[in-house]
């Protein structure tokens, strides 16, 4: 079972997760080994981009095919593109019911995500956050299979 205090603990969990197919969608990512709740698992990364690029890039992306979106809003300014410079980060799916929670630190002024363990989670499982996408129009239903689904991600 995998419990660590301090600096390390981001870059010895990066040994402990694998990326493969999902059932909620395409690939995501899955614990090699148990994690006890409350842990820093891995930060999102990607590019820093404002608002305007992101929405410019992600009707880019869509008129090539790729429909899912790696973008990760930072705050009202910025927005973390994990597309093409993400790390395995950029593969957990959204769950309603998650087992992981994404938070944003802020250090000397530099705002960065972490995902956190929500529960314990168990050897195989994939994990999960909750998105928090704003409401809109154009709906992108939820696959999570969680008792209570709210079946859009939107
Ligand atoms: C950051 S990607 C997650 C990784 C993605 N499964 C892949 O194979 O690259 C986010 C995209 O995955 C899809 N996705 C994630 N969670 C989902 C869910 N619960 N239900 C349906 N689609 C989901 C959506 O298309 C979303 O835009
Ligand atoms: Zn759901």
């Amino acid at each position: 079972m995998i419990k660590l205090v301090g600096k390390q603990q981001f870059n010895i969990y990066y040994k402990f997760l694998k990326h493969a197919k999902s059932p909620i969608h395409g690939d995501g990512l899955f614990a090699l080994a148990p994690i006890e709740p409350d842990q820093m698992i891995i930060e999102y990364t990607g590019e820093k981009v404002r608002h305007e690029v992101a929405n410019f890039r992600e009707r880019k992306y869509e008129n090539q095919g790729l429909f899912s979106s790696y973008m990760f809003r930072l705050d009202d300014d910025w927005v973390i593109d994990a597309t093409k410079m993400g790390n395995l980060a950029r593969f957990i799916n959204h769950c309603c019911q998650p087992n992981c929670t994404a938070r944003i630190i802020s250090r000397n002024g530099v705002k960065r995500i972490f995902i956190f363990s929500k529960t314990y989670i168990e050897k195989g499982e994939e994990l999960t956050y909750d998105y928090k996408f704003p409401l809109e129009d154009n709906k992108i239903r939820c696959h999570c299979g969680a008792k209570f689904c709210r079946n859009f991600l939107n």
